[in-house]
């Protein structure tokens, strides 16, 4: 089978394009490099012994898009290519709905012409907003909290109608709960140029870049009083993405995490040991938008896929420490 991986530079779609090709799939990657690096193809091939094709194009590039789809028979599409800083989408909220919405809707417009109707797609955690309570299920209300979060929802309901009024189109929509760790090879990993998330600081406060991680809130309601994630190592994500197109059919959406809640705290703790590394960190009042709680129930993508991750929160805390020290930069 022929994939397309659209964002497959990226930190998610390298870790599963790596994959892909290990499982034999043919691997096609789409992506304008407005957030990764062009040496990650070669990265890619020489962790797998194989070449790929790259395609260096914007999904806001039609023309580009149909070159792409006239110039291979494609049979499905992981679809992760989209900005992702939830800060950022706040500050440029046409930006994000234009690339994220209208990038989404060529890319559907010249599959459905080309027959392809096949699409697993990257959504986020950040779909279900405030939790009315956690473990989170897949039929939890949902509702967002910014512009990034909307465009991810807006997707979802996109999708949900192309495959209500298009029988043939099979659809499955992947919230990701909080992805890290690296590939073990310790080439492939998460390199964001303006950290954000926590694990990208953490990082960033053990090297000694930063002075000491700020952790955002010592007072939730929570066993040490600070934020409670479902970290999920982005090497048992990439094997979610195998299981989802080995499962397709109509429209389906599946939470993928581990269904366990770690703590800022839990997770500096275990970064300092399993690394042998100091993280200094300084107390900070909340970040706005933070809420305390959120893990998934992922039952129903063990149930119905055969999926399970299997890595544990010493294994992320492993392989980030050993991607920072061999490739970051
Ligand atoms: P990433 O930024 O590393 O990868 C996204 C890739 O898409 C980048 O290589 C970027 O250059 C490319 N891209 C962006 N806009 C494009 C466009 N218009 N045309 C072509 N390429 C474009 O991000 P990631 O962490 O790998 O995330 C992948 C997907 O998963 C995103 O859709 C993201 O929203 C979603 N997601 C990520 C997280 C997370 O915490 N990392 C959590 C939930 C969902
Ligand atoms: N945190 C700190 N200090 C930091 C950064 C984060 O204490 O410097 C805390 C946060 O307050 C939170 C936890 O670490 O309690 C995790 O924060 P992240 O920014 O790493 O991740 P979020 O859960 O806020 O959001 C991430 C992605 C979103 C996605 C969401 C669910 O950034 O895009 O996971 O998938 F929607």
């Amino acid at each position: 089978m022929k994939i397309l991986v659209t964002g497959g530079t990226g930190f998610i779609g390298s870790h599963t394009s790596v994959e892909l090709i290990e499982k034999g799939y043919d691997v096609i990657i789409l992506d304008n490099l407005c957030n990764s690096d062009a040496s990650v193809n070669s990265i890619i091939d020489s962790i797998t012994n194989k070449s790929h094709v790259f395609y260096k194009t914007d999904l806001l590039d039609e023309d580009g898009i149909e070159r792409v789809f006239s110039e291979n028979e494609i049979d499905a599409v992981i679809h992760f290519a989209g900005l992702k800083a939830v800060g950022e989408s706040v500050q440029m909220p046409l930006e994000y709905y234009n690339n994220n919405i209208t990038g989404t809707l060529n890319l559907l417009k010249v599959m459905r012409a080309h027959g392809c109707k096949k699409l697993v797609f990257s959504s986020s955690a950040t779909v279900y907003g405030v939790p009315k309570s956690v473990p989170i299920k897949e039929d939890f209300p949902l509702s967002t909290t910014n512009p990034y979060g909307s465009t991810k929802l807006m997707i979802e309901r996109i999708l949900t109608d192309l495959c209500a009024a298009d029988k043939e189109f099979d659809v499955t929509l992947l919230r990701y709960f909080n992805p890290v760790g690296a590939h073990p090879s310790g080439l492939l990993g998460d390199n964001p140029t303006h950290p954000n998330n926590l694990m990208p600081r953490i990082v960033d406060a053990a090297l000694g870049k930063t002075e000491a991680l700020t952790v955002y809130g010592t007072d939730y309601p929570t066993r040490d009083g600070t934020g409670v994630r479902d970290y999920i190592h982005v090497m048992d994500l990439a094997h979610g993405h195998i299981k989802a197109l080995e499962h397709m059919g109509g429209m389906k959406i599946y939470n993928l995490g581990t269904g366990n809640g770690q703590s800022v705290l839990d997770l500096v703790k275990s970064f300092e040991r399993v690394n042998g590394v100091k993280v200094p960190c300084v107390n900070m009042p909340r970040r706005e938008g933070d809420v305390a709680e959120c893990y998934a129930d992922a039952s129903k993508a063990e149930r119905e896929l055969g999926w399970k991750a299997t890595r544990d929160v010493d294994d992320m805390c492993r392989s980030t420490w050993n991607f920072a020290l061999k490739s970051r930069k």
